[in-house]
C-alpha cells in the first residue's frame, strides 16, 4: 500500500493535462465577467437619453471621426411592439446637430439594427458596475470588414475614474485601443431638431457610432 496504482496515476496526469490546456486557453478571469453579454434585459431599461462618455473601435478612421464630434446623445424609446425599440443618435459638430434614427429588434441578448442590407449591425450590452451607465458592444459585419466597437454611455456627462478604468479593462479584453473620452463641457443637442424640418430626412445608415470617412 501507499503506492498509487498505475490507473490512478494516469487519471491524475489526464486531469492535470486538461487543467493546463484550459488554463492556457481561458481569457483572464476579469475578462469573463466583463465581456459576457447581459441577457434578459427589458428594453425599457434603456429608455430615455444617454450621453456618450467614451468609445473605442478597431478602425482608426472611425476613431478619428469620433474625436471630431463635440457630443453624442443616444435616445432609446419604446415602440408599439414589445420586441422592438427605436434608437436616435444625435451628433453635435459645433452648432450643427445630426439626427440618425433606427429601429432595433431585440432577441435574447442580441439587439439588431434595422439597416439597409449593405451591412449588419448587432448590439449587445455588457457588464458595468457603474449604476447609471450602459456599456454597448457593436458588431459590424460588412463586405469590407468585421469590427467590434465598445461604447460607455451614462445618464451623467462624465463618470468616476474607477468606472472609466473598468471600461478600459473591458477594452483590453477585446484588444481595443485607448478610448476617445468625450469632453463633458460640450453641450448636448436637443432631442428634436429645432426649426429645421429637413434635418429629419433619413441620411444613409452609418456603420458605427462614428461615421466612416
Ligand atoms: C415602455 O414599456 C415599459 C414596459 O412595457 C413600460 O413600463 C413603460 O412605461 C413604457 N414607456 C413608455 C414611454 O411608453
Ligand atoms: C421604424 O418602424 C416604424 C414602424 O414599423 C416605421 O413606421 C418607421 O418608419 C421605422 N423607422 C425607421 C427609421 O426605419
Amino acid at each position: 500500500m501507499g503506492k498509487p496504482s498505475r490507473n490512478s496515476l494516469v487519471a491524475v496526469c489526464a486531469v492535470t493535462l486538461i487543467y493546463l490546456m484550459c488554463v492556457s486557453q481561458a481569457a483572464p478571469p476579469v475578462c469573463e465577467r466583463l465581456v459576457h453579454p447581459l441577457d434578459q434585459l427589458a428594453p425599457h431599461h434603456f429608455e430615455g437619453s444617454w450621453a456618450l462618455v467614451a468609445g473605442s473601435l478597431n478602425h482608426s478612421p472611425s476613431m478619428e471621426a469620433l474625436r471630431r464630434r463635440d457630443s453624442i446623445t443616444m435616445y432609446f424609446s419604446n415602440s408599439s411592439e414589445a420586441s422592438t425599440l427605436s434608437y436616435t443618435q444625435i451628433n453635435r459638430f459645433g452648432d450643427q446637430c445630426q439626427y440618425l434614427r433606427y429601429n432595433i429588434s431585440a432577441e435574447g441578448s442580441t439587439f439588431t439594427f434595422d439597416v439597409q442590407s449593405r451591412f449588419s449591425l448587432s448590439m449587445y450590452f455588457l457588464h458595468t458596475s457603474c449604476p447609471d451607465c450602459v456599456v454597448m458592444k457593436w458588431v459590424v459585419k460588412s463586405s469590407r470588414r468585421i469590427s467590434t466597437d465598445l461604447y460607455l454611455l451614462s445618464r451623467r456627462r462624465e463618470v468616476e475614474q474607477k468606472e472609466l478604468e473598468e471600461f478600459r479593462a473591458q477594452l483590453k479584453c477585446y484588444q481595443l485601443p485607448e478610448p476617445v473620452v468625450m469632453d463633458p463641457t460640450k453641450e448636448l443637442c436637443p432631442e428634436q431638431p429645432e426649426n429645421q424640418p429637413t434635418a429629419a430626412a433619413a441620411p444613409q445608415a452609418e456603420e458605427t457610432v462614428a461615421q466612416k470617412t
